[in-house]
């Protein structure tokens, strides 16, 4: 079942991952997973039967757990931290919960000037020291196994869920927020900036290696409407870790991925991140062009290739190595999370093709 590599062990730490995020040189791409640690393992599904999933993000003990259980099947290069993006809401005052078959609530969306006004700005070793105390639980844990990352959403991804209270497809709320009151929707995000910053700069002192800003649902927005609205609040939340003292003491790689970002690379190679997430709308050799050579990549194999059988699944992933080069500073990975249907069999499949691939050539 297990897919261990040969570098990870206690005298050799595995390092591929963050020497790959710093564009260095590595004799193959690491690999890890979005979305890794979840629903599709029967062994996560034994532990959500005997907890809640909030739970499970507030008690160390649980989180260290399952974030430890896709290391231990298929030997990836990196551990994602088990939390949620939304988190920080709750302490934001906006409340939250997870409901069975229909996803996350926010029972007190913010929709105008004065809801947002009422937000407030979370102090994250207090309000959210679960989540530290899980960092350096996993750390301890892993004892240099590999590199932990931490996450957060990013402030426009967070944002759509302060405002729709949940989920949507065509985010009208949104939207509305956005268009009808920039000045509130500016307020809204300098917010949800600052707590983020805060919160990962947080993270980082507690020991997360790497740090991952999820910008899920920039895709929707016009050009011009991603730079004003997404790519400016996760500019200020990179420059305000990278000034911090945290990333002084423990400079880790900051990740931004844009679920749909092929519209907006060239503005996203600006952010200010180590490396760029890149989904599978695009291929990896025209995201590395229009990039420039001053970022990694990280991607992007179609999520739904995991459906496939193993020889043409192996394929998919030969493809997006090919895509991908030869030059220093990718991360193989998919293009967004592991879908819940998917049969651990095939990432299986897919861990052992980027290890063989990379091999051969
Ligand atoms: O290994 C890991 O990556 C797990 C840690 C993790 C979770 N959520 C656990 C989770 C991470 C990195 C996230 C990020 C997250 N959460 C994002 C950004 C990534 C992306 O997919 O774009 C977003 C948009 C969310 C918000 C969220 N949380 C939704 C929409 C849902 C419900 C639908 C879904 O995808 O599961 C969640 C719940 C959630 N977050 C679960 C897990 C394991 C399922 C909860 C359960 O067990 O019932």
């Amino acid at each position: 079942m297990t897919a261990q590599s040969s570098e990870a062990s206690f005298d050799s730490p595995n390092d591929l991952f963050l020497r790959a995020c710093r564009r260095e040189p590595v004799p193959r791409p690491p690999v890890w997973m979005m979305r890794q640690a979840g629903r599709y393992l029967p062994e996560y599904q034994a532990v959500r039967s005997r907890a809640a999933f909030l739970d499970i993000c507030k008690t160390p003990e649980l989180a260290c757990e399952v974030t430890l259980q896709p290391l231990d099947r298929f030997g990836f290069d990196a551990a994602i931290l088990f939390s949620d993006i939304l988190i920080p809401l709750q302490p934001m005052g906006l409340g939250l919960e997870f409901v069975e078959s229909v996803g996350p609530q926010i029972p007190n969306p913010v929709r105008d000037r004065a809801g947002v006004r009422r937000l407030a700005a979370p102090d994250p070793e207090s309000s959210m020291g679960f989540v530290m105390d899980a960092i350096r639980e996993i750390r301890r844990a892993l004892a240099g196994r590999v590199p932990l990352i931490g996450f957060g959403g990013a402030p426009f991804t967070m944002a759509t869920y302060a405002v729709e209270g949940g989920g949507s497809k065509t985010y009208p709320h949104t939207k509305g927020l956005l268009f009808g009151d920039p000045e509130a929707a500016h307020a809204l995000l300098t917010t949800l900036a600052d707590t983020t910053a805060a919160y990962l700069e947080a993270q980082i002192r507690a020991g997360a290696q790497a740090i991952q800003m999820f910008d899920s649902w920039a895709g929707i927005l016009a050009p011009r409407d991603f730079r004003e609205f997404a790519l400016a609040y996760a500019r200020r939340v990179i420059e305000s870790i990278k000034s911090s003292s945290a990333y002084r003491d423990n400079p880790a790689p900051l990740i931004y991925f844009v679920n749909g970002c092929a519209p907006y690379l060239e503005d996203i190679a600006t952010a200010g991140a180590d490396v760029v997430g890149v989904d599978w709308r695009i291929d990896l050799d025209e995201a590395r062009r229009r990039l420039g050579d001053g970022v990694a990549v990280q991607g992007n194999l179609d999520p739904t290739c995991l459906f496939l059988e193993p020889e043409p699944l192996r394929e998919r992933v030969a493809e997006v190595l090919d895509k991908a080069g030869s030059a220093p500073g990718h991360i193989f990975n998919l293009g967004h999370g592991v879908l819940p249907m998917t049969n651990p069999e095939r990432v299986d499949v897919m861990v052992r093709a980027v290890r063989e691939q990379s091999a051969r050539s």
